[in-house]
């Protein structure tokens, strides 16, 4: 198979979809893969390392698109890459179609087959691809939220982790999940006093075990959620409803009671946020003010950090390059029903329940 990646041309978005050590391990395989120039430079990697690890570099964005038998991106393909598409090349990246119905038309139009990151699916329910985005994210929102509690950067001047003779800063953690239990982690390691809480007890259970009760645990309820908003310098809201919007925990007069200058950074802003006031903001313009509180509602927060999330993601989604390349699309889809729920349009058809029921579009079976 002949596999392409292009450059990323989505604003703010340095990740790359192959690092050269996929292009290597992919090579090692049997198969050709095709760089846009520069396309690793964001992500800290040279074309001459690509060339090293047996790519064929290309100079412009369409001549790795009309050369190759897939695409492999990080983002959604953009407007200008629209006229690229063409019928029976297969896009593998982050679709999320269902909130996009001008990106569903254009692979529906073109006859692409678009596997989305986002809906590969394990048995267990879990999205292997999403997992390493919600860890960076969590960690990440810790080292945010610290930023933004900094005087000059608009926050109540708070160190979270205190001085000998002087407090610790509190860190809310809403929602025990990936992003949660790595929010928690950072927290913990800085020495924050941290609360979490999650609907689920197996979650916090999970936490109390591995801190061993040196974090406070609190079952998902308004009392709760009130009481420790007033309470916290630090609140990271790390909720998801699968497939629905996120709910609203913070409401505006929830922010009264809060300290002035204390933070809410809204990891779920990419669902539609945990807070009333929340609404999304860019790495050019993370944080801005309601009623004294900073809000950093960064709806693609890994985009911070392309080194480590290129890594990342790469990690979790070489293998199934592979097994895509390998096998061939469908053989692999029919060996692997978690990488089959990926498929989201196929040869004009929408191939998955959700993106089909988001438009009412009919559904089709995923048949070669
Ligand atoms: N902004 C970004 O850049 C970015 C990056 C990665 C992930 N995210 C988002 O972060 C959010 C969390 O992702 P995740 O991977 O941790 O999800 P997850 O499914 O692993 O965890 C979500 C947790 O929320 C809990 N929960 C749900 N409703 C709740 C409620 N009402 N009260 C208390 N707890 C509740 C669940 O029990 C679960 O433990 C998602 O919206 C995801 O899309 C954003």
């Amino acid at each position: 198979m002949i596999i392409g990646i292009p450059r990323e041309i989505k604003p703010a978005e340095a990740r790359v979809a192959m690092t050269p050590e996929g292009v290597r391990a992919v090579c090692i395989h049997g198969h050709e893969v095709l760089v846009e120039t520069r396309a690793g430079v964001g992500s800290g990697f040279t074309d001459d390392d690509y060339q090293h690890a047996g790519a064929r570099m290309m100079q412009a964005a369409a001549e790795v698109w009309s050369n190759v038998d897939m695409i492999v991106k990080v983002k959604e393909p953009m407007s200008a890459e629209y006229p690229l598409m063409r019928e029976g090349l297969f896009v593998f990246t982050y679709l999320h179609l269902a909130a996009d119905r001008k990106l569903t038309d254009e692979l529906l139009r073109h006859k692409v087959t678009g596997i989305g990151y986002e809906t590969i699916e394990l048995p267990d329910g879990s999205l292997p691809l999403l997992i390493p985005m919600s860890e960076v994210a969590g960690r990440l929102s810790v080292q945010m939220g610290s930023w933004s509690l900094e005087a000059p950067n608009g926050g109540r001047g708070i160190l979270l982790s205190g001085v000998s003779g002087v407090a610790q800063g509190r860190v809310l953690v809403l929602g025990a999940g990936t992003v949660g239990k790595n929010a928690v982690r950072i927290a913990m390691g800085i020495g924050a006093r941290v609360v979490v809480i999650d609907r689920d007890p197996n979650k916090l259970r999970y936490l109390d075990d591995i801190y061993q009760g040196r974090l406070v645990t609190l079952v998902g309820n308004a009392a709760n959620i009130e009481d420790e908003l007033s309470n916290a310098d630090l609140v990271i809201g790390a909720v998801l409803l699968a497939g629905a919007k996120a709910p609203r925990l913070i409401n505006r007069d929830h922010l009264k009671k809060m300290k002035t200058g204390s933070v809410i950074v809204d990891v779920s802003i990419d669902q539609g946020g945990i807070a009333e006031t929340s609404k999304p903001t860019t790495h050019d313009d993370p944080t801005y003010v309601v009623d004294g509180v900073v809000h950093y509602c960064v709806a693609n927060m890994p985009g911070a950090v392309p080194g480590t999330s290129t890594l990342a993601m790469t990690n979790a989604t070489l293998p199934y390059i592979i097994e895509i390349a390998d096998a061939g699309p469908f053989e692999a889809a029919h060996r692997d029903p978690g990488l089959a729920r990926g498929f989201n349009t196929h040869a004009g058809q929408v191939t998955h329940a959700g993106v089909a029921e988001a438009f009412d579009l009919p559904l089709a079976p995923l048949t070669e």
